[in-house]
């Protein structure tokens, strides 16, 4: 029997009881196709940083490295600044990892309400394939006050270096700057990934998202790569959208996507609205991945602290990550079954979580599913 071992990161809020739910479902599901997952528990988030003031250690980031997929809950706490568990654990695995993708699938399923009524499942149906590691998320910028200063940025990664000196003169009381830093084969990279993956699975078209008319080197860089790597591709169209546009075309014609590819920050934007039109953060399931390395699966919403301990949260957006994990294994069948399950229960519209208007747990719903991959 095929045996993988996962780490899981059930994190912080309400990230343990998701992330129990989710290995429930991959379980029955492993059971069912006679695979076995051997789970291995991490302790990090908010509660360990406060006990021992450790984020993620580099030890822990490179015995993680040595496994194909991780699971994770959600990251941040109120009784913790902002950004510090966000930056010094979350980002610091994707980077570390080098998961470049993000990839977040939209789409509706029968039984769940979008606030675009007249929009079905055959209409809402898109992957965002979003850049995870550059852009303006490198972490590069300064504040300066009156005068003269010189301010040193450097991005050091596996790949390639940039070393940035940056004289600054100003009459200003202060000013701020972020550099987005992008490389050519960052760029191309992601690209490649997304008219891979729509040829995977059976896309006709590559929708490159930026805002090239205002930003025009960051992504002026990035259409000249683009329409480079679409050449590769005969059988895959390539447009191109600003991402203002964008945003109203998914509530105004999201069926016109099928897969698009954006830079990070625009990625990061777009898809909290693609979770709102697919029925709420509930159902939006999330990867990083690096396909030749360690990926990483979590849910697009954070760790919803108030409903902590409720056994209330909708467990959904945790399982589909759950069914992308199985699919980064090699198991795709599994995952479609997961997901097959998933569409089910929601369709028969028996056990709903608040989110769906109903009064069904968070466990309620996990053990639906569950019992629905045992019927499939
Ligand atoms: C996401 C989140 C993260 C991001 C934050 C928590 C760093 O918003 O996964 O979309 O901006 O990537
Ligand atoms: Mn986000």
């Amino acid at each position: 029997m095929a045996k993988y071992r996962v780490p899981v990161m059930p994190g912080d809020g309400i990230g343990p009881e998701i992330i129990a739910e989710g290995r429930k479902v991959i379980d029955t599901v492993s059971e069912v196709d006679s695979f076995e997952i051997d789970w291995i528990d991490y302790p990090h988030g908010a509660d360990h940083y406060l006990a021992t003031g450790e984020l993620i250690s580099e030890d822990t980031l490179k015995e993680l490295r040595k496994y194909r997929s991780i699971y994770l809950g959600a990251l941040g706490d109120p009784r913790v600044e902002p950004g510090i568990l966000e930056l010094g654990i979350l980002l610091r695995l994707r980077f570390y990892m080098d998961e470049y993708v993000n990839l977040r699938p939209i789409k509706l399923f029968d039984g769940v309400d979008t606030p675009i009524k007249y929009k079905t499942s055959k209409d809402i149906n898109f992957t965002v394939v979003r850049e995870n590691t550059e852009d303006f998320y490198v972490g590069l910028g300064a504040r300066v006050k009156k005068g003269k200063s010189h301010t040193k940025l450097d991005l050091i990664r596996d790949t390639y270096q940039v070393k940035f000196g940056i004289d600054v003169e100003t009459d200003a009381e202060e000013v701020a700057f972020q550099l987005g830093v992008m490389s050519r084969h960052g760029a191309r990279r992601i690209i490649k990934y997304a008219f891979d993956y729509a040829k995977d699975h059976n896309r006709t078209k590559v929708t490159a998202v930026d805002k090239a008319n205002v930003i025009t080197n960051l992504y002026g860089m990035w259409r000249e790569i683009c329409r480079d790597v679409a050449k590769g591709y005969p059988g895959i169209e390539n447009d191109f959208a600003f991402v203002d546009a964008t945003t109203m075309w998914f509530v105004k014609n999201p069926e016109w996507f099928q897969v698009l590819v954006t830079p990070n920050l625009f990625g990061d934007i777009i898809t909290d609205l693609g979770a709102m039109i697919q029925g709420g953060l509930g159902f939006a399931a999330g990867g990083n991945i690096n396909p030749g390395g360690t990926s990483m699966f979590e849910p697009i919403h954070g760790s919803a602290p108030k409903y902590k301990g409720m056994n209330k949260v909708n467990p959904i957006a945790t399982i589909l990550s759950g069914g992308l994990l199985l699919e980064n294994l090699g198991l795709r069948k599994s995952a479609d079954k997961l997901e097959r399950a998933v569409a089910e229960v929601i369709k028969e519209g028996k056990v709903k979580t608040y989110d769906m208007g109903g009064k069904s747990t968070t466990s309620d719903m996990g053990d639906a599913v569950a019992a629905k991959v045992k019927t499939l």
